[in-house]
Order: C-alpha cells, then structure tokens, then sequence
C-alpha cells in the first residue's frame, strides 16, 4: 500500500492551492452530493462565476482592442464569453466569433455544449473546425470553436481573419506553438483592422506579459482611437468557486506510478468516502493499462464491504469522441468513476464530480533537440503550475484532496512553469505557414517569445531540403507555396508532392491519411496477443507504413465492413475518418494539378515518394554495438542518422520495438517520428525501408553520395 504523509504533518500553500489541516472538519461542512441535481440549463448558466462579470465583460471589449480574461477552469470562460458576445450583437452582418483551443477535444466537446445551451442543432448556428473536419455552415454559424492550428491555415486565404468579429484566443496558459504564433500574427493584424476585438483567456497567465504584448498605446504612430477604442489591453480576473484541496505526498518515492495511483485509488474507495477519482498519466497506453489494473481491484472490492462500485473510464486525444463522452458522463447510482486521462483533463474540460485527484506528476512531451534537428517525445516531471491546476480539479465541487506520487522534496525540485512548446518543439511547419503569410525574417517576427535561433536554423534547412524555399530563403514556387497550402506537416506534404512525380499519389495519400489519425488499432482492453496477431497478418518487409496501405486495402476489399475491422482489432470509426481525410487529401492534391495514380504493385514507388518526405530522417544501421560505448546498447540494433547533425555525441537510435520491423532491421530505413526512452535511446517508429541510392537522386543538395557524408 502506498504510503503518504498523514495530511497535516507538512503543509506549504504555495500554487494557489489551500491547505486543510483538519479533514474531518472539512468533510462534515460538505453539501450533500447529489448527482441528480438538474438545473435548468439557463439557470445553470447564471450560477457560473463569469456570469457575475457579464456587463463588465462586455464592456471591455467594446471599449479594448484586447482584452486579457484569467479565470479558473470551470467558471465559465469558453462556454460562456462566446454567448454574451453573441446576445450582444458580435455576430450581426455575417461576422462570427471564434474561440481557438489548443486541443481538438475541447473544440469539438465546448461546442457540442454551447449548441446544447443554445438550443440549437452542432454545426448550425454553433460550430467547430479541427483539421480535416469542419462542422460549420458558411452564412449560419455564429461561434465557431477551432483550434489554434486551424485558424492559422484559414489566415493563408483570409489574412486578416474579415469573417470573424472577435478572435477568442482560449487556454493561452497552454503556451501551445499554434497559440503563440497566432498571437503574435493577431498583434499584426490589430494594425490593419481595428474594429477586430482580441480576447485572450486563460487559467493561469502572466497575465502582466501578455498585456505588455498586446499594448499599442505605447507604439509610435499608433492611432490614439479617434473612437474611444483604448489599444491598451484590459485585464480582467474572474474569481474560481474552488474549495479547499489538501495534498498528500509520499513517504518515500514510488517505482511505478501507475500501480501505486491504482493501490491509491482502491484505498479511497475502501474508505467509503464520497466522490470521483481523477487519475492523471502520460500517455494511452497508461491510462489502457491503469483501466485493466483497476477493473480488476474493482472486481475485488466488490467481494468486499464497499457499497459502490468502481467505475473507471479512460481519457485521452487518441480515444474515440463517443468514448471520450463517457468520462464526462455522470456515473450511474451505486458506481464511483474514476477517470484516468492524460494531461487533457489538466485544464481543457471540465469533468464534474471529482473530490479526489491522483497525480502522476508524469507527462508526456515533446522536446526538440537542435543539434541533432530530432523532435521526439518524452515522458517527463510536469512543473509546479500544472501539478496546481491538476491538483485543483479535485476542488469543484467540495473539498477535495489531490495524491501526488512523489515526495514532497522532489516536488519542490520540479520548475515552476512548462517551457512554452515555441521553445522546444521543431518548427518547420510554423516557418512555412509564416513565410506564406509574408514573414520572411523569422527573426524580427514580434514573438511573444522568441524561438532558439538554431532551432529556427535547422527548420529553414529542413524547408531547403525539401525544396519549399529559394535561393535567398523566400517561398519557392510552386513547391513552397503548395507546402504551404497543404493541412499537413511539411515533410508529408513534400511526399505527397512527390508521389505525383512518382505516380503513386493514391497509395501517399492513403498513408498520409493513416498518419492522420490517431491509431486505426483497436485492441480491445487485455486483449493484446489478439492485437498483436492482428497487426502480425498484414505486416509486411517494406515498414511500417506500407503495412498501413496494406490494411487500408484490405479494409477496402472487405467493402469497408464494421465487423471486419472488428475481428481485426481496427478501429472502424477511425477508418473511416481517415477515409474522409484522404479524400480531402485528394482534394488538395487534384487543386494543385496532382493527378491522382496509382502504383499498383510498384511498391518501390510509395517508398521512394515517402523518403523523399522523410529525406532528413534517412538512416543506417551499424552492425556493432561498440559504435556507441554504452554497455545497454548490446545486441540492439543501432542506427546512425545520415545527414550532418551539429557538434557533441550522435543521437542513439534504434527501432521501436512496436515497430514490423523492429526484429528485421533493414540497412537504409527513413522514420517518422521518434520516442525517447528513460536510458535515453531515440526509438524510431512507423519506419520504412528504402534504398540508398534514392536520397541523391531525390535531394542531391543533401545528399552528394550516400555514406561519404559522414566523415
Ligand atoms: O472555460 P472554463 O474552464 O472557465 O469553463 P467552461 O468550459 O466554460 O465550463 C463551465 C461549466 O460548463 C463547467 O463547470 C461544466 O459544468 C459545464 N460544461 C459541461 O457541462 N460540459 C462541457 N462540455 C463543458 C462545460
Ligand atoms: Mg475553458
């Protein structure tokens, strides 16, 4: 059983997050706990905290070109601002207000409600666009959630966003890439547009920088508002309705956290006291593997005294949406959900009900590395700030209490903020969609705050081994421009761009499409020989994602049949997305005067198209393991990446072991995405054997001669 401090012995009340000392005394000032409390939904509106600022709201932004909200999560800032603004005209003359998330889950859940509220039907007067999908109607819709990604490829046909009267820019905290590049675009736009209001919501901000970002009273030349528009940004703090949350620490540091959240969570059911669980992970697989170890301690306290039952229900981006509803659900009588998610639950909903969070501390993200121009993704300590949102989640509803699975020590070791992603994620795709909106000096671009220098370096030497820039690193014409205009990361749109001088444009968009979506695999739960066999029947030598094509063909051939893809353990609703995104892919393609073709059973051709994508991520295997002085790496493949990387120690890389060819190992494979492990080793995934002699042909100013260019 895990053991944490009993609560009280230590306490700090540091992060915003209160400190009972006396438990008893809390628990016996709750209100009672009644799920079937069901207000109305419009009186459920006015009892949120924002309603309080309503007038106010509103007035400022009359008033403010931008105005800065920070508020609590759950007080009502993204279902309720794009309300008042509509009940107060925002939307007339066919204007919209757009409210961008950094996550697709929010856009499409925050609609879904906030039509609900409305009293109209998703897509019609309430709206959302995420990639590949747009659940609006042109001359109807009035709000429209999207995300921040989104609106920035709408700015290359509408740069000055006409269609919209107010750019709500919501969960600024998040400091997401597509957020900060489309402040800084936003501040460019005020210029050219000042009837277009801004407002900027968050949970936690620095509030005090953003507004210094946004103040053009202070620019020269700055019209002084003849109207009485102020440029000075307007701050605005909406006060939570949060109880009390009392943290616990371990005794001692814990080896695996997902066992000890599970131990955690069995303990408060065995003590009978009310409300949910919320547990936080890093990643999918986690919260799949928590959900099996907690059905079963469910089956075991049930042999037990506990009058409810445990219910616990995974969330996470990857699920599907109609199983992502049930973490929002109430639990039926008799049942106590515990829901196990990612860092989604960490601020973009909002899930009722929950007394109890237990936190990792864990999540998963992404890093960039410059030096070996490697983008992976890594599980690693979250900071102090998100611990504190995490931990407030438990304080909605009563006095609730948060489990960290760490010492107090170590947590007082973790920083105090997340680095914002501008910092450290690779950055090609936002230099390409810049440079299509005329940014050409990446360098003097108004940034809320500046991106590494050789992490800009290297995304302009990516878009110039693709091709997508000329000689004095402007847009090329036409590769860089149809880069641009392509929903996708640079480099599969630069396989796709190939695949129509290959004649292989049916089968790149398919595994485009594939890439598109997150996994077309549906193991279900402790089922994962099944999965693995599944996966087994349509691998094939060539990689990963020709074994992607491969189940797409054979999904074809079964006239695209549910209980097909069921006995395969694929995922039929996400098949069926990803058709929907290939046949937007085709779209492009054919707008672009791609024709569509097909190799047929050249598959030669598709693996050629994607290495000319992936041509920065080509690599070779080096057969001894003394290459690398590193004991671990013994009998494991090791790979080095063939073109130059910067000074210091090569990247270690290996194949993931999910991988088909994982045991097969080819010599010249490129890859997709890597993943770092704890000792360090980059593990390359979805990867595709190719042959040497592409790379020159295909980006001979990369590549002069392949293996000489390593010295
Ligand atoms: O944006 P903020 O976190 O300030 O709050 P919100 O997302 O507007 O949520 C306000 C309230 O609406 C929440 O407390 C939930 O009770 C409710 N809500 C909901 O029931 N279902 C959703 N999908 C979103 C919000
Ligand atoms: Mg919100």
């Amino acid at each position: 059983m895990a053991a944490f401090l009993r609560p009280g012995e230590r306490q700090s009340g540091a992060f915003g997050v209160s400190f009972d000392t006396d438990r008893d005394a809390a628990a016996a000032s709750l209100p009672t706990f009644n799920r079937n409390e069901k207000l109305a939904l419009q009186d459920q509106r006015r009892r949120l905290p924002v309603y309080q600022h309503r007038r106010e709201i509103l007035y400022l932004v009359e008033h403010h070109a931008t105005v800065i909200i920070v508020g609590e999560t759950g007080s009502g800032k993204t279902t309720q601002i794009p309300q008042y603004l509509l009940e107060a005209g925002w939307c007339s003359h066919g204007r919209m207000v757009a409210c961008t998330q950094p996550r697709r889950v929010a856009a499409m859940t925050v609609a879904a409600r906030v039509a609900e509220e409305t009293g109209s039907t998703l897509g019609q007067a309430v709206g959302y666009g995420i990639r590949f999908e747009d659940v609006s109607t042109p001359g109807l819709t009035q709000i429209r959630f999207c995300t921040d990604g989104v609106l920035l490829q709408e700015m290359l046909q509408d740069p000055l966003l006409t269609a919209y009267s107010v750019i709500m820019v919501d969960e600024a905290h998040e400091r997401s890439l597509a957020t900060d590049t489309l402040l800084g675009l936003l501040k460019k736009v005020q210029r050219r547009r000042p009837d277009l209001r801004v407002i900027i919501a968050s949970a936690t901000l620095e509030a005090e920088r953003v507004a210094a970002f946004f103040d053009a009273s202070t620019v020269r030349g700055a019209k002084a508002g003849g109207d009485d528009l102020s440029k000075q940004p307007a701050l605005l703090s909406v006060e939570g309705r949060t109880h009390s949350v009392q943290i616990h620490y371990l005794e001692k540091p814990c080896s695996d956290y997902v066992r000890t959240a599970v131990q955690t969570a069995a303990d408060i059911h065995r003590e009978d006291m009310p409300g949910d669980i919320l547990i936080f992970l890093t990643g999918q697989q986690e919260c799949e593997d928590c959900v099996v170890m907690l059905e079963e301690e469910a089956r075991k306290v049930r042999a037990g005294r506990a009058p409810l039952r445990l219910m616990p229900v995974p969330l996470y981006a990857g699920l599907p949406a109609a199983a992502q509803l049930a973490a929002f659900e109430h639990a039926p009588r008799g049942y106590r959900k515990v829901v196990v998610a990612t860092n989604i639950a960490e601020t973009s909903v909002t899930i009722d009900g929950v007394v109890f969070v237990i936190d990792s501390c864990y999540s998963k993200q992404t890093a960039y590395n410059p030096l070996t121009g490697l983008e992976s993704l890594l599980v690693a300590p979250v900071s102090k700030a998100s611990a504190a949102q995490r931990a407030g989640r438990a304080g909605r509803v009563r006095p609730g209490h948060c489990f960290r699975l760490c010492t107090e020590a170590d947590f007082q070791a973790l920083s105090d903020a997340t680095v914002p992603e501008m910092q450290r994620a690779e950055l090609s795709g936002t230099v390409l969609r810049l440079k299509a909106l005329g940014v050409d000096n990446m360098m003097t671009f108004d940034w809320l705050a500046p991106p590494p220098a050789e992490t800009m370096i290297r995304a302009l030497e990516l878009l110039h081994a693709l091709g997508a820039l000329d000689v004095s690193a402007r847009l090329s014409k036409p590769v860089g421009q149809q880069l641009a205009e392509l929903p996708v990361d640079p480099r599969l749109g630069a396989a796709l761009l190939a695949s129509g001088r290959l004649g292989c444009s049916e089968e790149v968009a398919t595994v485009v499409a594939m890439l598109s979506v997150h996994s077309v695999w549906a193991g279900a739960r402790g089922e994962r020989k099944a999965l693995e066999a599944a996966k087994a029947k349509f691998a094939v030598g060539e990689g990963d994602l020709v074994t992607y094509l491969n189940v797409w063909k054979a999904w074809q051939e079964s006239g695209r049949d549910r209980r097909w893809a069921a006995r395969n353990c694929l995922n039929h609703r996400t098949l069926l997305r990803a058709a929907d995104i290939r046949s937007q892919l085709c779209h492009h393609l054919r707008r672009l005067g791609i024709a569509m073709e097909s190799c047929d059973t050249e598959v030669a051709l598709l693996r050629k198209a994607l290495a000319a994508g992936l041509l920065m991520n080509a690599v070779q295997l080096v057969d001894t393991a003394a290459d690398i002085s590193d004991p671990s790496s013994a009998g494991v493949n090791i790979y080095r990446i063939l073109r130059s990387t910067g000074p210091g120690p090569l990247p270690k890389l290996r194949i993931h072991a999910s991988s088909v060819l994982a045991r097969t190992r080819p010599q010249w494979l490129v890859f997709w995405q890597v993943q770092q492990s704890s000792s360090g080793w980059f593990e390359m995934q979805e990867v595709t054997a190719i042959e040497p002699h592409w790379l020159p042909e295909l980006a001979d100013h990369v590549y002069t001669q392949i293996g000489a260019q390593r010295s």
